[in-house]
């Protein structure tokens, strides 16, 4: 039996997962890291704690399953998109903290390139809207804080990247600077069409080539790692953002098959095939992957709050102690009371792409308890990722059958059968629900020959639950144009 390892690091842990050929989880371990918030819509991380706990948990996991480096055929990773590190190339010392996908620092920026009149040319190149949550304006916003930093760049004294590219860097101490097309595809500097970067693309954002990391397919043998002795030797074959990867994990290789994560926030995303369709309805077009020559694409609906609102209903309310009773406090009331949550924490993603929007509450009476604001809460994940799918629809043409899911709060059964009523088609949950992860290990299983091609992956995967419609559809439309009002109060709060 082959082993593969997935490093999955996410927005609020890094996990190490082994996985077994047959697809099957092995061993888990997982650590939580800090979030700093320097200032409201500011998002930061410590590179260094990302690489410390990140390696802490891929160690333990052989530990524990009492695995050796020679018993993994290959590593995958797989990563939170978006977040930016710049460091020195001499020492590997990050210069600035890594400013996180959920910051809107550069809104402002933002804006002045819109009313530049740049919009049209990033959409057509890179498939994204000019919105603070893509890498390119936040590298810019590092190289012109930290003094001399730009100078240093443009003298390729500096190296960014991404977070795989920052883990690859750690991992081979230094040998490999490299990050994949599905990572690339997020910068707002890579031409989606060429899967290069691009010289218009790097003027409009005021970065510097030499910064750069190289762009490899998603699935080949870049390397092996050489900075941990526990680690040591271990081949590197896959690299994918993480809901990139998950659209892989899903076994979702047909042109229009769609899965949705439910992690910090919500990812909708269908595979295009080798078509880059361009949306008309405010999503984004995105590379879904290279395995082999071809670049293949997919269409995205990013939810930025989506698990969050559970994390802030312990973390920040405190009507539940741990995520996990969310489930029941929800249900101990027969519905949500008339109340509705807009968790617009850090603005609006799509389909409104509003950075300015901040969260809401409406409808609270002298009646409205904290189970019912558990339960607009919750709803309002459901509410978000059904205002995805009509935009979906109507960009690519295809009638949506049903919506694989997974991510950790794909656990809420409640959550899942509201996603169902209000969508009015069948949700399904499959075996394996760690679908990020165990993309990562498919690509890199594939470098390495554990798995011949993607047929092979597809009979892996198997149903568990499958959510049906309970509602009308009227009954869902109405609950629908209620969650819009509430939306739209909501947007354009902050300046
Ligand atoms: O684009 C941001 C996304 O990659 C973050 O994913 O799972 O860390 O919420 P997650």
């Amino acid at each position: 039996m082959a082993l593969i390892l997935a490093l999955d690091q996410g927005t609020t842990s890094s996990r190490a997962i082994l996985f077994s050929d047959d697809g099957k989880i092995v061993g888990v371990e997982q650590k939580e890291f800090k979030q700093h918030y320097p200032q409201p819509g500011w998002v930061e991380h410590d590179p260094e704690e990302i690489w410390a706990s990140q390696l802490e948990v891929t160690e333990a996991v052989l530990a524990s399953n009492g695995v050796q480096a020679a018993d993994i055929a290959a590593l995958g990773i797989t990563n939170q998109r978006e977040t930016i590190v710049v460091w020195d190339r001499k020492t590997g010392a990050p210069i600035h903290p890594a400013i996180v996908w959920q910051d809107r620092r550069t809104a402002k920026v933002c804006q002045e390139l819109k009313d530049a009149g740049r919009e049209a040319l990033v959409k057509k190149k890179t498939g994204l809207v000019l919105d603070p949550y893509f890498s390119g304006t936040k590298i810019a916003w590092i190289l012109d804080k930290v003094p001399g930093a730009r100078e240093r760049a443009v003298q390729g004294e500096l190296a960014c990247g991404t977070i795989d590219a920052w883990l690859i860097w750690n991992l081979t101490g230094g040998k490999l600077h490299i990050t994949d097309v599905s990572n690339a595809s997020r910068t707002l500097l890579m031409n989606i069409h060429t899967g290069k970067w691009d010289d218009e693309l790097l003027e409009c954002f005021r970065v510097p080539s030499a910064l750069l990391p190289e762009i490899r397919p998603s699935s080949e043998v870049y390397g092996e790692v050489s900075s941990s002795d526990k680690l040591k030797g271990i081949k590197i074959g896959g690299i994918a953002g993480d809901q990139q990867s998950a659209l892989f994990g899903q076994a979702c290789y047909v042109p229009g098959s769609v899965k949705n994560t439910y992690g910090t926030g919500c990812f909708m995303l269908m595979n295009t095939g080798p078509e880059a369709v361009t949306s008309e309805h405010n999503l984004l077009t995105t590379v879904a992957w290279q395995v082999g020559d071809q670049l293949e694409y997919a269409l995205e609906g990013s939810v930025f709050t989506g698990g969050a609102v559970v994390s802030w209903l312990r973390d920040g309310l405190g009507i539940i102690k741990s995520s996990s009773e969310v489930e029941a406090l929800a249900n101990s009331v027969k519905d949500n009371g008339g109340v509705f949550v807009v968790p617009a924490f850090a603005g609006l993603g799509a389909p409104h792409w509003d950075p300015y929007a901040r969260g809401t509450i409406v409808g609270i009476t002298g009646g409205t308890t904290a189970a019912h604001i558990a339960r607009a809460a919750v709803e309002s994940i459901a509410f978000q990722v059904a205002d995805l799918v009509g935009a979906m629809q109507s960009d690519s043409g295809v009638e949506l059958g049903e919506l694989r899911v997974d991510g950790g709060a794909s656990v809420n059964a409640h959550l899942l059968q509201f996603q169902a009523d209000l969508l009015q088609i069948s949700v399904v949950r499959p075996v394996v629900t760690e679908s990020t992860a165990l993309g990562a290990a498919y690509l890199a299983g594939l470098a390495a020959g554990v798995w011949k091609d993607c047929e092979t992956i597809a009979n892996q995967w198997a149903v568990d639950v499958r959510f049906e419609p309970q509602i009308s559809a009227e009954q869902s439309s109405a609950l629908r144009s209620r969650w819009k009002q509430a939306v739209d109060r909501s947007m354009n709060w902050e300046s």
